[in-house]
């Protein structure tokens, strides 16, 4: 299918891409019709192996055998071959080797490197099963391999090694941390018009969403008295009547893998606002955070 110009949807350990062959103009083209994505935001291409890698751009060995395969983005300066489509026009490509089987498979089994944003529509949650994809991208792409819930949940975390220090421009499920104890100082945050993904509003659902400050019980509570019907999302078991609850994990990892589908979830539903008990201001949860203010953002 992806030979043959075609979209294919799988799974990586992060979160559901939406594949063409990355060399392949026309085919990268219609992702960004599929998605109703706006051509200014460049794609990622994934790999299976560095040699694959090195085809496309100038990557940093030591960054990716040492996080590769895995959910780190590196934009590197592009070689001729990446069609102009694929980064928005830049001299730079992002690229990853994702940690999932099928992912790898599939790469692998094609034979080229394959651009793949998140399987949703454009500003939308990313999809973490195959029914979010169907729901979001149904009748508009050739395939989706079904590769059951993803194993993580939290996007990649893209890493611009073209400056130095370097510039993580998107918080993602590899910690800073990490990075740091291999390479040194990062920079944070991207540079307006870097990283068109960046803008405020994205990953949000349509229902209306809140971060509240402590719990979020008494939002919950006054919006409910209102006549609203609310979703809510604390971090500790909790009941309020008439609200519909979804208890959040404690461990970064937990509250990653259940965030979309829980966000997609209450978004099915039909209610009137979503209470999200806000995260502790701690490094590991900074990407969550991110993606939760995103998600609240109002444009
Ligand atoms: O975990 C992930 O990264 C998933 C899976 C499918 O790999 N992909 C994903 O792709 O989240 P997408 O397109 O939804 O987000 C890619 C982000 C965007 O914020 C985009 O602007 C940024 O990476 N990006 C991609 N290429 C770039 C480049 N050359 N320069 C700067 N930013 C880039
Ligand atoms: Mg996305």
């Amino acid at each position: 299918m992806l030979s043959a110009g075609g979209l294919v949807a799988f799974p990586t350990e992060t979160v559901y891409g939406l594949g063409a062959n990355a060399l392949d103009e026309g085919a990268v083209r219609r992702i960004f019709d599929a998605k109703g994505r706006p051509p200014d935001n460049p794609l990622i291409v994934h790999v299976s192996d560095l040699e694959m890698a090195r085809g496309l751009g100038d990557v940093p060995e030591d960054l990716a055998s040492r996080f590769w395969p895995g959910p780190l983005t590196l934009v590197v300066w592009k070689l001729a071959v990446v069609p102009a489509v694929v980064t928005a026009g830049g001299e730079t490509v992002g690229i990853r080797c994702p940690a999932h089987p099928v992912a790898l498979d599939l790469i692998r089994s094609a034979g080229v490197p394959v651009a793949a944003p998140s399987a949703n529509r454009s500003s939308a949650v990313s999809p973490v099963t195959a029914a979010h994809v169907l729901e979001d991208l149904g009748g508009r792409i050739e395939m989706i391999l079904d590769g059951g819930r993803t194993p993580g949940g939290m996007e990649s975390t893209v890493l611009d090694v073209t400056e130095r220090p370097y510039r993580v421009l998107r918080l993602g499920a590899l910690p800073v941390a990490e990075i740091e104890s291999a390479v040194g100082s990062v920079s944070i945050g991207g540079v307006v018009g870097r990283s068109p993904g960046q803008k405020a509003k994205h990953y949000s659902p349509a229902t209306k969403l809140y971060v509240a400050e402590g719990d979020g019980s008494r939002l919950v509570a006054a919006l409910r008295d209102k006549g609203m019907r609310v979703g809510w999302m604390p971090f500790g078991a909790r009941e309020m009547e008439g609200v519909e609850v979804r208890v959040m994990g404690r461990s970064v990892r937990e509250y990653e893998s259940e965030l979309y589908a829980t966000l997609r979830e209450l978004d099915g539903l039909g209610l009137d606002a979503i209470v999200v008990e806000k995260p502790p201001l701690e490094p590991e949860w900074a990407a969550v955070l991110d993606r939760l203010e995103r998600a609240a953002a109002k444009e």
